[in-house]
């Protein structure tokens, strides 16, 4: 009895989402290539075991790219002429370790999973592993989002959140991708109190081997940087703001004034609580990437899979 209502309320389900509208789904590439979480992390270790910056600069491409005709990594695309998304004076200075993790990570699997997924999926799973390494909580990346098939600087004005902005303005450009404030907070957290503590990168700073104590592998000057946010033997729960081009500065990039957001009577509140309660601000944080993460997705038979990430032929 329970098993054929089971069987019913399925054929009412699929009859509700039927007519081809493909969705995202964790298990997306389990049997076409079973190893590519396994893959992507592995290439996101190496390049985050060269350059810090890996880890603000992926979640900042991933941000942009969603927010500019949806998570379809047309962010990634080069153009000889300069007028790709990539190219508009939005982009707030992507830093190219982005680009370059993201590539990256696309070459391993193609070397193992060839054409088969797509640089879209890659650049959330990569965003998953980034906070991961950061600090953040783990969580399943839904998948099965196509490629764009398009990519121009004209579409990108308006779409990104700049600075200055009004809360209410913050709002609206949230609210065009399904995100709600408590998720814009969210995101600007990952930021500041999210994640990012000095005890995940102590060792590079003071300790790294016997003959050089810094990381040779950090820019000195970024690394004086982090030695005055993270002094040694000091509380190791201090957080420490990611972006190491606007440090003290929450916005400029993926992120908007904070200023805003802190200020705000009717935001302020919930920036106090995740604040305070990493839990709170952890559960809250998986929920808005995966939402994010859904954004104007592509998916079915949309767009299509590059092999080459940043070119669309
Ligand atoms: C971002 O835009 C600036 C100004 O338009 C440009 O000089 C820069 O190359 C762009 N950055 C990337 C990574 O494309
Ligand atoms: C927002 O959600 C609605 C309803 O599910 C959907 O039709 C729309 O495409 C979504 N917008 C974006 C940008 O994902």
């Amino acid at each position: 009895m329970e098993a054929r209502r089971g069987l019913f309320l399925l054929m009412i389900f699929m009859m509700i989402k039927g007519k081809g509208e493909a969705q995202l789904m964790e298990i997306f590439y389990s049997s076409s290539s079973p190893g590519v979480e396994a893959i992507v992390k592995q290439a996101v270790s190496a390049k985050f075991s060269q350059k810090f910056t890996t880890i603000p600069a992926t979640l900042r491409l991933f941000f942009h790219d969603c927010f500019v005709m949806g998570c379809d990594a047309s962010i990634m695309v080069s153009s000889p002429n300069g007028d790709a998304e990539k190219d508009a004076p939005d982009n707030l200075s992507l830093a190219g370790d982005g680009f370059d993790t993201i590539v990256k990570a696309k070459e391993a699997v193609e070397a193992q999973c060839p054409n088969a997924v797509s640089c879209a999926d890659i650049m959330a799973i990569v965003s998953r592993d980034v906070a991961v390494l950061a600090g953040g909580p783990s969580f399943s990346v839904e998948l099965g989002r196509r490629d764009g098939l398009i990519s121009q600087s004209s579409l990108v004005a308006g779409n990104l959140p700049e600075p200055h902005l009004t809360l209410a303005q913050l709002d609206t450009i949230f609210a065009k991708n399904n995100l709600s404030q408590i998720d814009t907070i969210a995101l600007s957290g990952a930021h500041t109190v999210g994640f990012s503590h000095c005890n995940r990168f102590a060792n590079r700073l003071y300790s790294f081997s016997p003959s050089s104590p810094v990381d040779p592998s950090l820019d000195p000057n970024y690394a004086k940087q982090l030695m005055n946010a993270c002094p040694q033997n000091v509380d190791p729960s201090i957080a420490l703001n990611m972006d190491p081009t606007t440090p003290q500065i929450f916005d400029n990039g993926m992120f908007t004034s904070d200023e805003v957001l802190c200020n705000d009577p009717a935001s302020k509140p919930t920036v106090t609580d995740f604040a305070n309660s990493p839990g709170d601000f952890n559960a809250a944080f998986i929920t808005t990437m995966r939402k994010l993460g859904r954004a104007g997705v592509k998916t079915g038979n949309q767009g299509g899979i590059r092999i080459d990430c940043t070119n669309l032929d």
